[in-house]
């Protein structure tokens, strides 16, 4: 469905075009004074210079044009020369019974040209728990990939696992140092090696900060643990045996994490599987003469004139002949392309690593990796510091878990459960309990705008008041339980339909909701989940303010109370298509 401020500026674009002037001069807003009006359009003044006349009568000309046009209920023209516009309310009730005939998509103009995009969020490291820098990646990137499948895209997501490099080193050294007897370590093993891992999740999370703590003090336990990591590079069958045992015991375990938060991949790529593709990379950047020895590493200038800043030549290979991060993010975007050939790769990452990924996405580039069209996308967010402005920490001042920072959160809220419910079943508040903290991580995070740090404030993040997923949460279960009664009461007809709005709180309610293809496409096209946030606040407070002024099911006129059944519903729905893109969803009580 077009949107509704583009049929309005259609509407005056064909006034200012009757009466003469150019219809570009048509441009209109949403207003920035809803007391005066509901849009409003600023085109007379820019048309007065042009045409060398005062811009109220240009206003008041074609004020007089769109009188009669059944789509307002008000059109004037006020000094010094704006057009304030007011809908019509059975136009605004006919265009929302339109949208709640598109039963999964309210009206939304899915995409013609759907793009092939692959986002590139998470970026966990294997046998490394998940902690909180890697949240706001999953946060971020799952709500960036359901708006675009909202929108009819094709989107694919990657985990992008750090699987490779010293850590895996170490974790052999130290398993070696512990179980030298197991095959793995055995030279001339040439048998079969056990299914079974040799350690559990538990013990591989012990085993990696005790190894990486070891080599920072033992240097000799360093060169061992860098030796292993060379071997296992290179190949030798028994690291690399144990290596899919770290790979198979820490991906289930990151499942089970990212399942718990609501984020999925599509992918579960890593580092190590972009391996295979650097050598023959490497050879064509050399044979292509875009890189060349520097010190003696291999580099590739990325500079270009216009830098404000110098930006360093991307390294490909170290002195050593040994491949770096950068490296390996080259030779992932070769398979990308080779697999998928996306339009667009997204990458939500930590933003302190902007400058790297300029030198990747140029060096990409300048030696022809992606199709002169292909968009790389840097999508940094910022930091998630605690009440004293710091980087979220524990209660101790270590680097907090994302298990327990879940798991806090989900006590915190189930007391406010018990507290509100005294009959509630303690499964049944757990549940919920979960539901809802879910959505004041995420809703904490997503209503900020990704590159600026935030402060993570439980007791805000999880009050039932204010600009907080909780509140919208329990908006919709608000809807739910009026829903629910009127169910009681006999149900719906099925030619009910949405009325043209009596009161300002019903036509306010309706506004917004009309603007819901707006919110989604603005969300989109600015990778801006924000907005979806600032749009459901306003939703969720129009509704509740519809709900204190309104009798809705003592409303004696059967129509109008199926009216306002019809509205709720819509309100509903789209409240709930929302949170969905967001990655949340909300429980039926609360
Ligand atoms: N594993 C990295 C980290 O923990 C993040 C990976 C981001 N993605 C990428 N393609 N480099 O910092």
């Amino acid at each position: 469905m077009k949107k509704i401020i583009e049929l309005i500026e259609k509407e005056t674009a064909e006034a200012f075009w009757s009466c003469g002037y150019d219809a570009k001069y048509a441009k209109v807003t949403l207003s920035n004074r809803p007391d005066l009006c509901e849009y409003q359009c600023n085109g007379a003044l820019a048309a007065a210079k042009a045409y060398k006349k005062a811009p109220m009568p240009i206003a008041e000309e074609t004020a007089a044009k769109l009188a009669a046009n059944t789509m307002f209920s008000m059109v004037e023209a006020v000094k010094p020369g704006f057009l304030n516009f007011r809908l019509n309310e059975a136009y605004l009730a006919g265009y929302l019974e339109e949208m709640r005939a598109d039963k999964n998509y309210f009206g939304l103009e899915r995409a013609k040209e759907p793009k092939r995009i692959l986002i590139d969020y998470g970026g966990p490291n294997v046998a490394k728990p998940l902690h909180i820098g890697h949240l706001r990646s999953a946060i971020i990137g799952e709500s960036i990939k359901r708006i675009g499948r909202l929108l009819g895209h094709e989107m694919i997501g990657d985990v992008h696992l750090g699987d490779w490099g010293l850590q895996m080193g170490l974790i052999i050294t130290e398993l070696k140092e512990r179980k030298p007897k197991l095959p793995y370590f055995e030279e001339d093993y040439t048998g079969e090696y056990p299914k079974e891992a040799p350690f559990t999740i538990s013990e591989l999370e012990e085993i990696y900060p005790t190894a990486s703590m070891k080599s920072k003090e033992d240097e000799a336990y360093k060169d061992r643990a860098m030796q292993a990591t060379f071997e296992l590079q290179s190949g030798k069958r028994g690291y690399q045996a144990l290596l899919s045992h770290i790979l198979d015991v820490s991906v289930s375990d990151l499942k089970r994490n990212y399942d718990n938060l609501n984020v999925s991949f599509d992918l579960w790529k890593g580092e190590s599987d972009a391996q295979p593709y650097i050598p023959a990379m490497v050879q064509k950047m050399k044979d292509d003469g875009y890189a060349y020895l520097s010190e003696g590493a291999l580099v590739v200038d990325v500079k270009e004139e216009s830098d404000a800043k110098e930006i360093p030549p991307c390294m490909i290979l170290k002195s050593d002949g040994a491949s770096l991060y950068n490296t390996t993010d080259l030779a992932t975007i070769v398979w990308r392309m080779r697999d998928y050939k996306p339009d667009e790769i997204i990458y939500v990452v930590d933003k302190r690593q902007e400058l790297y990924f300029t030198q990747v996405f140029r060096c990409a580039r300048k030696t022809k990796l992606v199709d002169k069209d292909t968009k790389l996308i840097f999508h940094g967010f910022g930091t998630m510091n605690g009440k004293d402005g710091k980087p979220f920490k524990t209660r101790e001042g270590g680097v907090m878990r994302l298990e327990h920072l879940v798991s806090e959160i989900n006590e915190e809220m189930y007391k406010k459960i018990i507290e509100n419910h005294t009959a509630v079943s303690e499964e049944e508040a757990r549940k919920t309990a979960g539901i809802v903290a879910l959505s004041a991580i995420k809703y904490g995070d997503l209503s900020n705008q990704a590159s600026k740090d935030y402060i993570f404030d439980i007791e805000r993040f999880t009050s039932f008041e204010g600009n907080t997923g909780p509140y919208i949460l329990y908006t919709i279960v608000r809807i739910k339980s009026i829903l629910a009664k009127y169910e009681e009461q006999g149900g719906l007809n099925p030619d009910a339909r949405i009325l043209p709005a009596k009161s300002d709180s019903e036509k306010a309610l309706m506004l917004e909701l009309s603007r819901f293809g707006s919110a989604v496409e603005s969300a989109f096209s600015e990778t801006a989940p924000h907005k979806i946030c600032a749009y459901i606040y306003g939703l969720s407070n129009a509704l509740n303010h519809f709900y204190h002024e309104t009798k809705i099911l003592s409303e004696e006129d059967a129509a109008a109370r199926a009216g306002y059944i019809c509205l709720l519903m819509l309100t509903k729905d789209i409240l709930e298509t929302c949170i969905d893109v967001l990655g949340f969803s909300a429980p039926d009580r609360m």
